[in-house]
């Protein structure tokens, strides 16, 4: 992911908040917002024939700066609508996973709405494991929403 992505990025990143299903987030960020948040090793796109569309991207942030936690991060992934269901997601992840154990960090945590069955299955997919359901964590347009905490705790990284 290079700046010059990140109109693209935000854009798919704006389509995903849009399906209500995403985030509690209603509007993506800025560039510098989301550029500050996002370790500069953690983020990938991926581009279609044409090497400058973006197609999905993913993208991690430091859960905390406790050393303990040094090798943990919490990722977003987003596919825009037109390439949804093609592997992509699953491929932004295997790229995310194979960047991060090769570094050290040993494991990857995410938030997803229970009613996110695509991420949800994505991530199962990708080793990911159900921690637990955090309920009626928080609100998005006036709704109480559940949130599954799930986390990938790598087996290479010991
Ligand atoms: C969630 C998201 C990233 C998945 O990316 P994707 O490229 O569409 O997913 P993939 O094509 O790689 O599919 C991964 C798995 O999910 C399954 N899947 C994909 N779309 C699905 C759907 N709508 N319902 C159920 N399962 C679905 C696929 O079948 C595949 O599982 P399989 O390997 O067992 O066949 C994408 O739908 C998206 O960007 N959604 C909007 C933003 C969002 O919700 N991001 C995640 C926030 S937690």
């Amino acid at each position: 992911m290079r700046p010059a992505d990140a109109d693209q990025v935000l854009a798919i990143y704006q389509h995903g908040l849009d399906t209500g299903h995403a985030s509690f987030e209603t509007v993506a960020p800025t560039w510098s917002d989301f550029d500050a948040a996002k370790l500069d090793r953690y983020r990938y796109v991926a581009t279609g024939p044409e090497a400058d569309s973006v197609l999905g991207w993913v993208a991690a942030g430091p859960v905390s700066d406790r050393c303990c936690y040094a090798g943990v991060i919490e990722h977003s992934v987003y596919v825009g609508p037109r390439a949804r269901g093609l592997g992509i997601g699953a491929a932004l992840l295997s790229t995310l996973i194979a960047a991060t154990e090769a570094d050290g960090i040993w494991t990857i945590q995410s938030g997803v709405f229970p009613e996110n069955t695509a991420s949800l299955r994505l991530h199962a997919r990708a080793g990911f494991r159900t921690v637990g359901t955090r309920r009626r964590i928080g609100r998005l347009h006036g709704r109480w929403r559940d949130v599954v905490l799930l986390e990938r705790r790598s087996p290479s990284v010991l």
